[in-house]
């Protein structure tokens, strides 16, 4: 049985203000939201599965976990042997982890950055069917997992072949282009994926100024371009910036923008991203992050 990654199954993120978070979730991105079996945790559901963003309560504001997903738990056992034998420490998730995730089976290690990542299988289903309030169309989930994870690493090398060696993921292609003012902000920008989906994991380096989040965005597609436009609309309507209004990136073709959450990491709501052919695809490279649009909106 391969032990290999199959999709970003669910991510963890710590935060100050559960109430807003709740609303935002439900009122602009068209979650579901249930009680975590604790206090301090709420879960947020896509489709079929429990969960697929888990909130904690907790100052960081920030990326807590990413859970990624094999096959069964004797692929969990067998992706822990392989990083004992990369020389990589991991432990065993206890039985309250496994019941904040309600997965059957994880094992948790960490980054050269000391970013959290996890290792799982067995994700509860739920009984009753999933249908959005509001994304009328549903999210992209399925073969290519629940979405995708951007981070900004104060060791963008090491994250890089972190992704490569250790999460087995494949590059798609990269980025090179100005992302500010300065001239040290043109920056390298490297997308990975491990199933259709264009890119689960991506990673820039991390801009040198005081009090940057791990995480710079995560991504949710929903199944029509209309429902991007609509929740572009809720975002403004609710007070919410969006930083960058909908355009086009080069690579995944993603029509998309992007709003800031309550806790400052921003959330990229898209749509019609391509999917990647695994036995027939060739790195490429790239010089802007944007084909059309992506710039800052105006107040609703
Ligand atoms: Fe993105």
């Amino acid at each position: 049985m391969s032990n290999a990654i199959t999709e970003l199954g669910y991510l963890g993120f710590e935060v100050s203000n559960l109430g807003q978070w709740e609303k935002f979730a439900t009122d602009v991105l068209g979650m579901g939201v249930s009680p975590g079996p604790n206090a301090a945790s709420r879960w947020l559901r896509m489709d079929e599965q429990r969960n697929r963003i888990i909130l904690t309560e907790g100052p960081a504001d920030d990326h807590a976990f990413a859970g990624w997903r094999v096959a069964d738990a004797a692929a969990v056992e067998a992706f822990g042997r392989g990083l004992t034998g990369k020389g990589i420490a991991w432990s065993w998730g206890k039985d309250d982890e496994l019941a904040l995730r309600a997965v059957q089976c994880m094992l948790y290690f960490n980054d050269p950055t000391g970013t959290r990542h996890e290792v799982f299988s067995g994700p509860l289903l739920a009984t009753d069917r999933f249908g959005s309030s509001k994304v009328a169309s549903g999210f992209v989930t399925g073969e290519g997992g629940m979405g995708h994870v951007v981070y900004q690493s104060s060791d963008y090398p090491k994250t890089v072949a972190f992704a490569q060696d250790v999460l087995g993921l494949a590059m798609s292609d990269t980025i090179t282009a100005q992302a500010g003012p300065l001239p040290e902000m043109r920056i390298e920008v490297s997308f990975l994926h491990t199933n259709e989906r264009h890119h689960s994991f991506a990673v820039a380096p991390q801009p040198p100024v005081p009090g940057q989040k791990r995480l710079h965005h995560f991504m949710v597609e929903a199944c029509s371009v209309e429902d991007v436009g609509f929740a572009r609309d809720r975002c403004l309507a609710v007070g919410l910036p969006v930083v960058q209004d909908i355009g086009q990136h080069p690579n995944d073709r993603m029509i998309s923008f992007y709003g800031v959450t309550p806790s400052g990491f921003l959330v990229e709501f898209g749509w019609g991203a391509i999917k990647v052919d695994q036995n027939n695809w060739q790195v490429r490279s790239y010089d802007k992050f944007s084909e059309w649009g992506h710039r800052p909106a105006a107040a609703a």
